[in-house]
């Protein structure tokens, strides 16, 4: 029994690693995918999640453009991280297949209450698609399994100190999503920094004879340069790619049901802040704790098997 699945991405080098995982696996049934700025413009994200589908051969499945910009943020790319073009510079054909005529917020609902069983939530990038839709129609919850989220973090952040982008892009919308009451499960930092391809792995991939290993090679070996004077580095991160195949394979992650909220202020805007205490504290005795949303978190993850399982989802492994 496939999980039926949206994904929404801002693609994104590992958008693209998640979309393809996602398509490939027979576990899965891609419903459709909506796309927001964050990593890219919105226009490059929806081009990019389009030429992605054509490079694994996916169904014609629906997508739609979302949110240009966070609820309040202006947009910030993260071009030194994917790239100008957003996926890396790496080149994929232009692409014939054309986004829905409607937005992400109706091609959510729409796929939401129209399906027989409650669908899988996968959110890939700035949650600003997913709060406008539980603004405008908060009876999708009836129907959502879950929301299962690349974002956030219990420890280090990326986008700052103690920010993970995400969350951090537009930090509102992941405080809008937690406080929705659909069962949330936090893909975060502290496991998508853990899990990645070797750099000799990847680059047989990329000097492969098979096409989509090629791609792939390519997306993995795609280097990150924060700073003109930096030496780029190669991580070969799967990471959202990662979250789509806990899904798939839950027991390769050790997870926690924990207390969650997002800070809106201070240099900690856009932290997640993850409750590890064994015990109530002072706020929780003088009635000083806030709204907190229980999360599974993911902590720690069995890496090798998670590679494995994307590797051999899409033919590649032992290449
Ligand atoms: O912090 C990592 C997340 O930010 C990933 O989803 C990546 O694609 C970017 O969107
Ligand atoms: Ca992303």
């Amino acid at each position: 029994m496939s999980v039926p699945v949206i994904l929404d991405v801002d693609t994104g080098v590992d958008d693209a690693l998640a979309i393809l995982f996602a398509v490939r696996h027979p576990g899965i049934e891609v419903l459709g995918i909506t796309c927001v700025a964050g990593n890219a413009s919105l226009a490059q994200v929806v081009d990019n999640t389009l030429r992605v589908l054509d490079a694994v051969g996916a169904p014609d499945l629906p997508v739609a453009a979302g949110a240009v910009r966070p609820l309040l943020e202006p947009p910030r790319s993260a071009g030194h991280v994917h790239g100008l073009d957003g996926l890396g510079g790496v080149p994929l054909p232009p692409t014939q297949r054309r986004p829905e005529p409607v937005g992400a917020v109706e091609l959510l609902r729409r796929l939401i209450l129209e399906h027989p069983t409650p669908v899988t939530l996968v959110a890939l990038a700035p949650q600003t698609n997913l709060a406008l839709l539980l603004r405008t129609y908060p009876e999708v919850a009836g129907n959502l399994e879950r929301i299962v989220f690349m974002g956030g973090s219990a420890s280090v952040g990326n986008a700052t100190a103690v920010a993970e982008f995400n969350v951090w892009h537009d930090p509102e919308a992941a405080a809008i999503v937690l406080d929705a009451n659909v069962p949330a499960y936090m893909y975060g930092l502290d496991v998508f920094n853990r899990v990645a391809v070797e750099q000799e792995v990847a680059a047989a991939l990329e000097h492969g004879d098979d096409p989509l290993g090629r791609v792939v090679g390519a997306l993995l070996g795609h280097r990150i340069a924060l700073s003109a004077d930096e030496q780029e580095e190669y991580t070969g991160l799967i990471g959202d790619a990662g979250a789509v195949c806990s899904i798939v394979d839950p027991l390769a992650l050790r997870t926690e049901v924990r207390p969650v909220r997002v800070e809106l202020a201070g240099y900690g805007r856009g932290q997640t802040l993850v409750d590890l205490r064994g015990r109530r504290g002072e706020d929780m005795v003088h009635g000083l704790a806030d709204e907190w949303a229980n999360v599974e978190i993911a902590l720690e993850v069995d890496a090798t098997r998670l590679t494995r399982l994307f590797l051999e989802t899409l033919g590649l492994a032992g290449r």
